[in-house]
């Protein structure tokens, strides 16, 4: 038996309900469990974090086998939460080691955790890698390389947690981390390789929505625009210029903070976005509105 979801908003009050603020609610991941790759440090760490905030338990996977600091800080600073509410379970992060061009380890992780948790409702496909070369001078190695990480290991990250929603029934949300290159160039910037396997994220996203939808799947992708973590540090700090030619790139004038994606993956992950399948999210300062 399917139980219903509460009234909230008109319907509540058209239903002549007692009045009760149910939109922060609707945010709310208490008893959902999260799988997150990339999320060792920069924006999947603070996405991961944010999820276990409102109260999921989140698995994030890194390459290396034991986390960085940055993780363990990050996740003793969740483990010290207050209580979310009287009777409610706190969320939590734990440190899983695996590499995301391996698909069927990808699979067995995902399997591991519903083994472990009995459910898996949200993925947030995030790990990445970046570099550049001349368009003509590509070697097929490097272009592989990133096309391995950045396509093939987010279709296998997207795979494995679809995977046990569908086999569960649990209307999941998936969300593949893009980037605003996925549907512009970055000026002056020869990231062939990188563009080319954001825009495939993009349409990745796109193309399984479609599959997903009548499963109650949903998958949307977000394309950040340039946010300061230790992938973008890496050119910033070879290219002293390039950070205020970056910074007067949008309408804002700076470069966004990891923690200006909380919001747009919990909205994504949580019951706020429920009829939202198939989207590119940007959250780029307004790049694109120039
Ligand atoms: N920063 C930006 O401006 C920006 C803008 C748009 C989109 N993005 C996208 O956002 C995502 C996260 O980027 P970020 O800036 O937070 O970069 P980051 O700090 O370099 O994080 C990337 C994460 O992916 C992990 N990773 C790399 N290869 C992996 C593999 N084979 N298996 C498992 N994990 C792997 C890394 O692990 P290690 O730490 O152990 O290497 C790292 O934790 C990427 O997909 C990126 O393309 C970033």
């Amino acid at each position: 038996m399917t139980t219903q979801p509460p009234l909230v908003g008109l319907a509540a009050a058209l239903a002549s309900q007692p009045p009760t603020r149910t939109v922060f609610a609707q945010f709310s991941l208490v008893e959902k469990v999260a799988f997150v790759t990339g999320g060792g440090r920069g924006i999947g760490l603070e996405v991961a974090a944010a999820f276990a905030e409102a109260g999921a338990i989140v698995y994030c996977l890194g390459p290396s086998k034991q986390p960085h600091n940055d993780f363990v800080t990050v996740q003793e600073f969740v483990a010290r939460m207050p209580p979310l509410a009287e009777n409610v379970k706190n969320g939590k992060m734990e440190y899983i080691s695996g590499d995301v061009t391996d698909q069927k380890q990808m699979w067995k992780i995902a399997e591991d955790i519903v083994a472990r948790e009995g459910r898996l409702d949200i993925c947030f496909a995030n790990a990445g890698i970046l570099a550049g070369a001349d368009c003509l001078e590509y070697s097929a190695e490097d272009f592989t390389k990133i096309i391995n990480v950045n396509v093939n290991g987010v279709l296998y990250t997207a795979q494995a947690a679809g995977r046990q929603m569908e086999k569960l029934g649990i209307p999941g949300s998936i969300i593949l981390n893009a980037s605003m290159a996925g549907s512009i160039c970055i000026r002056n910037q020869k990231w062939v390789a990188y563009t080319t396997s954001k825009s495939a994220i993009i349409q990745m996203a796109r193309s399984m929505a479609c599959e997903l939808g009548s499963k109650g799947i949903r998958v949307n992708s977000v394309s950040p625009g340039y946010i300061y973590t230790k992938m973008t540090k890496a050119f910033l700090d070879s290219h002293p210029d390039l950070m205020e030619e970056w910074c007067l790139q949008n309408p804002l004038g700076r470069l966004g903070r990891t923690d200006e994606s909380r919001g747009v993956c919990l909205w994504l992950a949580s019951d706020a976005s429920t009829f939202c399948t198939g989207s590119d999210i940007i959250v780029d300062g307004g790049h694109r509105a120039w």
